[in-house]
């Protein structure tokens, strides 16, 4: 339980807010690299800004202000050009530090005028990595993105998926040191989705949680694992202070306002070892619905399940309202080390899980319980007999919604057709 008070600090996500300064230390993923591809303008809201993404014709990334400083147009209807992007209403252009480039009609009357010198919209950083945009919305010197070791696991086919989740960022990021709600929300409720009445999915038996370097470590022993199982012995990974590490996909959740969150998955499948060589060209990223026909949540899918939780308590979750107990010993641990994130950048100090050495910021590695199988894979026949590897190799299961062009993209590197599910089965 927090006071109204605490709470505020830790979900409000503005600039100036206590947390939104502890955000904005951070690269936070906001668009697929091939979506801009498909379309070089995107509008995005990004911690309560809104703001334009380009990608201009000289291959360069911008995150500028969406408002145009003449008349305030808007600039995601705007378009790119070899410097920059031009507001659509009447040419005013901007380059990626925000700075405006061109004044065409000023320019024409007044050549030795200078006003476009003064005109500065604000402007974010952009870096590509592993299928992603980064953005970066803090002080400079910009800390390092952090080059996570699995985007570099080899002989993989990886998709990107995003999700808009109307509610706040902290409550998605709870349910990533959340391990019983796997029990419940996925493996028991899958089954009642399913038609299925009699019996439960094992039990937890015990937890432990941990803190690392770069975030928090959740570890679980169930009826039907030991201490020698790789949940118990690595465990996952709560990325600090957004992030999601599952062994063998990423998630984050990144906040868009107050009272919504972009989900974003990265996620790897290891081709079977009959179509080694394989070298992805290029990663899809595609956005997946949450609701249904009829308007409501949907269920079918891991991810998705997790969404009719987190806006099931609320835009805001009230958390004056809650009574934690033994399985919220983690979420307990990162409410307080947000807290000290808070009075660290107060202080004028990074939070935690800033990187600023270079030379240590390369493949930099996380426990993952999968990384075995993703280093060496698995023959066509042996992979289609293992219980989970098979389940990823055969069906998207993350997210509702996988295009079909995304599905040929799956089927042309791993020679497997993906087949649909009603109700994932956990
Ligand atoms: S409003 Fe953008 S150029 Fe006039
Ligand atoms: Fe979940």
């Amino acid at each position: 339980m927090l006071s109204k008070e605490k709470n505020q600090q830790l979900t409000q996500v503005g600039a100036g807010t206590p947390m939104g300064e502890v955000l904005r230390r951070h690269w936070h993923p906001i668009a697929g690299i091939d979506e801009l591809e498909r379309n070089p303008v995107k509008a995005v809201r990004l911690m309560g800004e809104d703001l334009v993404l380009y990608k201009d014709l000289s291959g360069q990334y911008g995150l500028v202000e969406r408002q145009c400083a003449h008349r305030r147009a808007d600039l995601s209807y705007g378009f790119v050009e070899d410097n920059g992007i031009r507001c659509n209403y009447h040419g005013w252009q901007y380059n990626a530090q925000g700075q405006c480039v061109a004044q065409p009609y000023e320019e024409q009357v007044n050549p030795q005028a200078r006003q476009k010198c003064k005109i500065q919209i604000k402007a974010y950083q952009v870096k590509p990595l592993a299928g992603l945009l980064w953005a970066y919305m803090g002080p400079q010197p910009a800390p390092e993105l952090p080059d996570w070791e699995p985007f570099h696991w080899p002989e993989g086919f990886v998709q990107t998926v995003f999700a808009e989740v109307p509610c706040n960022w902290l409550q998605t990021q709870e349910n990533s040191i959340d391990p019983v709600h796997f029990e419940w929300m996925h493996a028991n409720w899958s089954r009642r989705l399913r038609g299925h009445t009699g019996g439960y999915a094992p039990k937890h038996l015990k937890l432990a949680f941990e803190e690392f370097e770069h975030g928090f470590i959740y570890k679980r022993i169930s009826e039907d694992t030991s201490d020698q199982h790789p949940m118990w012995t690595i465990g996952r990974v709560c990325l600090w202070p957004n992030g999601f590490f599952l062994g063998d996909h990423f998630e984050w959740r990144v906040p868009v306002d107050d009272e919504n969150t972009l989900s974003v998955t990265w996620s790897f499948i290891r081709v079977p070892r009959e179509r080694e060589p394989y070298v992805q060209t290029s990663i899809p990223s595609w956005t997946s619905p949450i609701k249904d026909d009829a308007g409501r949540w949907i269920t079918s899918h891991v991810i998705n399940q997790d969404i009719v939780a987190w806006v099931g308590q609320g835009r805001i979750a009230d958390r004056t309202q809650e009574n934690l107990g033994a399985s919220d010993l983690g979420i307990a641990m990162i409410r307080r080390r947000l807290f000290e994130d808070i009075d660290d950048v107060k202080v004028g100090r990074d939070p935690k899980g800033v990187l600023r050495d270079a030379s240590t910021n390369k493949r930099v590695f996380l426990p993952s319980d999968s990384r075995d199988f993703f280093q060496n894979g698995l023959p066509l026949a042996e992979y289609q007999r293992h219980p989970k590897w098979a389940r990823l190799l055969n069906h998207s299961i993350f997210h509702a919604g996988q295009p079909e062009w995304v599905q040929r993209a799956h089927a042309e590197a791993t020679g497997v057709m993906i087949q649909p599910i009603n109700v994932i089965d956990l």
